[in-house]
């Protein structure tokens, strides 16, 4: 294991039924630290931009509709192994097929509104992590 970043978006639907703090307790609860935070309103662009990966695919459009419909709350989180971490607290896309107790078996509504984004590896990490913050505003502890 080692120490890792990971890009994490609480979802317009979390941040409009106002768990932004509890979802966040979640992460410090496993050992994450919120190194960067932000809370904003995408574009369509940037949100095209940001799910560009996706572009292909027959539910892009919704997603896009969804995650421009309110503010997102945007944070890197930093821990060991954080990637995973971040991934198994989030439970599965789909929250009627996540595991009881994590995120979105607890917060998200359906496949479109599922309360939250993370990153899925590596470079994906990286990449999305420097889509929303510059160095400077990183604070690794
Ligand atoms: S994942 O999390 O990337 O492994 O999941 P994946 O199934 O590949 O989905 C990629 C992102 O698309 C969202 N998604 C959907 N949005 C709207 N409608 C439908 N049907 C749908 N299916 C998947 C899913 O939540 C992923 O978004 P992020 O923000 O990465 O979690």
């Amino acid at each position: 294991m080692s120490v890792e970043r990971t890009l994490s978006i609480i979802k317009p639907d979390a941040v409009a039924k106002n768990v932004i703090g509890q979802i966040i307790a979640r992460f410090e609860g496993a050992g994450l630290k919120v190194i960067a935070a932000r809370m904003m309103h995408l574009s369509r662009a940037d949100a095209e931009r940001f799910y560009a990966v996706h572009s292909a695919r027959p539910f892009f459009k919704d997603l896009v509709d969804f995650m421009i419909s309110g503010p997102v709350f945007v944070q890197a989180l930093e821990g060991e192994n954080a990637i995973q971490k971040n991934r198994d607290l989030m439970g599965a896309t789909d929250p009627k097929k996540a595991e009881k107790g994590t995120i979105r078996a607890d917060f998200a509504d359906s496949i479109d509104a599922n309360a939250v984004h993370g990153s899925d590896a590596p470079e994906t990490a990286k990449a999305e992590i420097a889509f929303f913050f510059p160095e400077i505003n990183i604070h690794s502890r």
